[in-house]
């Protein structure tokens, strides 16, 4: 034992050192983690003076419009430089026809943000679960979910988004063509400079669990697996993500975050382009769960997940503790 063991003199490699102080650690800190980094989802609905509380999801709110200047204000004040709104609309039927209504919710919300503090930036989801009667994705018949006679209405939805103002838009839908149809459609509309920051990774998780209570869009019958991608696959995401470049996204997004940080790692060791990680509802109702049972330290344990995330490479997060976590990194 004695020779394999050196002698204290002979210790020369002592990673410890690095570790001495606050400042030594401060240097030598690899990842950094900042408020220009995250985008804020928020929920909006029909209505007046609403904040209704989402129950899965214990310090988010459904907003209606009037509200939405006090709140996206004060995450501009934070320095937090983007928002996602969901939109609930006030009706649904079979092809969402609010999702692409020049007055829907989200068209409304869209106006509302730009008005109280136009520099923040604007993006949408683009999705057609919360605006459908049966709750799923595209269009239905006989049970199935159609691909291409989706596209259309997903161009329609987009252009309706930029027509409000939108600096960028988010297809979240994973219908395959979904990127090209959305370029396409805003091009000939006349808005080149709008982006698309494609939820390229999108995995049928069982993670979305209270944003389905929060947006009211649960699919009424069967599941999102014909289109989602199976939690099972990396090699796949690797494809998804080249096949949205090429159809000429600006933003890559993977989906969820912390259960597929594998998948944000090997996303960004092989494309250039900016990476979003999307820390889901799922991952925010069991922070809050722990944190207000006492059982974990909510800001340790927040900074930390979001920390990991841009360690595993995303350049972004959506994150419901974007408020939370600006404040926190304000008082670091
Ligand atoms: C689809 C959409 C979903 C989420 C964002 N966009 C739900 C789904 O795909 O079922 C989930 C986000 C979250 O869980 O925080 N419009």
């Amino acid at each position: 034992m004695t020779e394999i063991l050196p002698h204290r003199a002979d210790l020369i490699h002592r990673p410890r050192r690095l570790r001495r102080t606050p400042a030594i650690r401060r240097m030598v800190r690899e990842t950094s983690l900042s408020t220009d980094d995250l985008i804020y989802p928020l929920f909006v609905r029909h209505g007046h003076d609403v904040q209704l509380e989402i129950p899965s999801m214990p310090g988010q709110y459904q907003w209606s419009i009037d509200r939405l200047p006090g709140e996206v204000g004060t995450a501009a004040e934070l320095g937090i430089p983007a928002v996602i709104p969901f939109g609930i609309p006030a009706t649904k039927d079979s092809i969402g026809s609010e999702n692409f209504a020049s007055d829907g919710i989200v068209q409304q919300a869209i106006r509302a943000i730009k008005d109280a503090v136009p520099e923040l930036v604007v993006i949408t989801d683009v999705c057609m679960c919360e605006y459908t009667d049966h709750g799923h994705c595209g269009i239905v018949e006989n049970g199935r979910i159609l691909n291409d006679p989706t596209l259309e209405v997903l161009g329609r939805v987009a252009v309706s988004h930029a027509e409000a103002g939108a600096d960028m838009v988010a297809p979240s839908g994973m219908m395959d063509g979904m990127v090209a149809a959305i370029r396409q459609a805003l091009d000939e509309a006349g808005f080149p400079e709008v982006g698309i920051l494609s939820y390229a990774a999108k995995y049928a998780s069982s993670f979305y669990g209270p944003f389905r209570d929060a947006a009211e869009g649960a699919p009424k019958f069967g599941d999102r697996k014909s289109h989602q991608m199976d939690p099972a696959n990396v090699r796949e995401a690797v494809r998804e993500v080249a096949l949205d470049i090429a159809e000429g996204a600006d933003i890559l997004m993977v989906k969820p975050a912390l259960p597929y940080l594998d998948v944000i790692r090997v996303v960004h060791d092989n494309f250039d382009l900016p990476l979003a990680a999307y820390n889901v509802s799922g991952e925010y109702a069991m922070i809050k769960a722990a944190a207000q049972n006492g059982w974990l330290d909510e800001r340790g344990v927040v900074l930390e997940a979001l920390t990991s995330m841009k360690r595993a490479g995303a350049d972004l997060i959506l994150t419901y503790f974007a408020k939370e976590a600006a404040e926190w990194l304000m008082n670091a």
